[in-house]
């Protein structure tokens, strides 16, 4: 059986150990080929347990943000993951793959099931993984003052009222097995159809060591089950 490569197990004991250590930078390219690069929370870690040498990273966001139609566009992307407790920057190069709620439009983008290249994808699916379970359970787990969010106009709409004009949006939002009224029903079901999981799927790591002096720097590049490891320069 494969093992879990030495990144992820240092990443991911580093996560968990550390407050305030979620959060990373994404990297995308638009049709254009020109970069776009945002904050994000990291939300969870998948292990396929017959496949450790894949795991996966979750991100999560607004179904209508522009990282949606550039990751259609090309799946490929970067993140930038700087842990200062631990001294340790994390270079990620992966497949994205993203879940929307069932019926709109990019619910599951790229077409994952004909990638070739996502061997922790499909080793999840074959043990019958259901991914909108996994996204109602990350949409519960947030904050209604974060729910409340996916309830307003897309992101990166012009305001023509101006920044009055969020005075209306909604505050809080309940997950929907807590909405009690119509209206907190209604709001639920809007922010649920909103939200989408981001899920990201390494194939190179570059992990760059700073509490060590002189800092120590690694490649790791995915060859099938197994994870070549090069000490670089820093
Ligand atoms: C600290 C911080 C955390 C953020 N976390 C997320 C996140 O988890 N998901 C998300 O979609 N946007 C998050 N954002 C907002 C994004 O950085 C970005 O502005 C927004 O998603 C629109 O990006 P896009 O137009 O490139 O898709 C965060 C911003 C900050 C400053």
């Amino acid at each position: 059986m494969s093992r879990a490569p030495r990144w992820f197990t240092r990443l991911e004991q580093a996560v968990t150990q550390n407050e305030n250590s979620s959060l990373f930078q994404l990297a995308t390219v638009d049709e254009a080929g020109r970069p776009h690069v945002r904050s994000q929370i990291h939300r969870a870690f998948l292990m396929p347990p017959s496949n450790p040498a894949h795991p996966l990273l979750i991100t999560s966001t607004d179904v209508r943000t522009r990282k949606i139609e550039q990751i259609a566009n090309a799946d490929t992307v970067e993140l930038a993951w700087w842990i200062s407790a631990t001294e340790d920057q994390f270079r990620v190069s992966g497949r994205a793959r993203v879940f929307a709620a069932p019926g709109r439009p990019g619910h599951s983008l790229p077409p994952h099931r004909a990638a070739p290249d996502c061997a922790g994808i499909k080793a999840l699916e074959a043990l019958g993984f259901d991914w909108e379970q996994q996204r109602r359970a990350l949409f519960d787990a947030v904050s209604e003052r974060m729910r409340a969010t996916w309830c307003r106009p897309a992101p990166g709409s012009v305001l023509e009222g101006g920044c009055d004009e969020a005075n209306d949006w909604p505050v809080k939002v309940p997950k929907p097995s807590e909405a009690k009224t119509e209206k907190e029903k209604a709001l639920a079901e809007l922010a649920l159809s909103n939200y989408a999981i981001i899920v990201i799927e390494p194939f190179y790591v570059d992990w760059l060591q700073m509490s060590i002096v002189p800092n120590c720097r690694t490649f790791f590049t995915l060859e099938g089950e197994h994870w070549k490891e090069e000490m670089v320069v820093p």
